[in-house]
């Protein structure tokens, strides 16, 4: 997701939940498999945990009037990975980019909406690349989904009327790097 504000230096306060889904992403990425294994067997281990009302501290769900908002819920001392909590107030939305490492999201509340591309080489009279848009998915809440790069290019917004709440874990320190976007893309698009 794109979020390029710097995160605070202090170790973000946490829950007990929290700190057992932390364990169990640990357990996982500790298994050195590879990025799109590592997503799908993440992405089990955050399901269980969506929705829950004790996941979450009240610091972690406020939103942001300007734009939606990235909380930093922990990063991993080694670099090995990283679990934020995204917030969307109606409306807002991401650029179309993809990412630096594998990413599972879950949705905690509300509902999130999901644009995929493909990314068409330069050809044609103007020799400029394209995106081709694949479908429109709505992820309520208590869904997954994993990915890894290549591939991973998409847009993601709050289409719904009330506040959504998703949580991500990436494959890579977020808190160092400040986003998880590998690359923004300003590139026609077939819609
Ligand atoms: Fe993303």
């Amino acid at each position: 997701m794109v979020a390029t504000t710097p995160f605070p230096t202090a170790r973000p306060r946490t829950t007990d939940r929290l700190v057992r889904l932390v364990e169990d992403v640990r357990e996982v990425v500790g298994r050195g498999l590879p990025p799109d294994l590592t997503a799908f067997l993440v992405g089990e281990r955050l399901a269980p945990h969506l929705g829950a009302a004790d996941l979450l501290l009240d610091e972690h769900r406020e939103g942001d009037p300007r734009r939606y908002r990235q909380h930093l819920l922990h990063a991993e001392a080694d670099g090995g990975f990283s679990i934020v909590a995204l917030v969307w107030l109606p409306g807002q939305s991401t650029s179309v980019h993809d990412h630096v490492s594998w990413c599972v999201t879950g949705v905690h509340q509300g509902e999130e909406h999901e644009r995929r591309y493909r990314l068409l080489p330069a050809s044609g009279p103007d020799g400029r690349a394209r995106l081709v848009a694949g479908e429109d998915v709505v992820n309520p809440c208590g869904s997954v989904s994993g990915f890894a790069p290549p591939g991973d290019i998409h847009r993601v917004w709050n289409g719904g009327s009330g506040k959504a709440v998703s949580l991500h874990v990436y494959g890579a320190d977020v808190s160092r790097l400040g986003t998880s976007v590998r690359r923004v893309y300003d590139l026609p698009a077939d819609r």
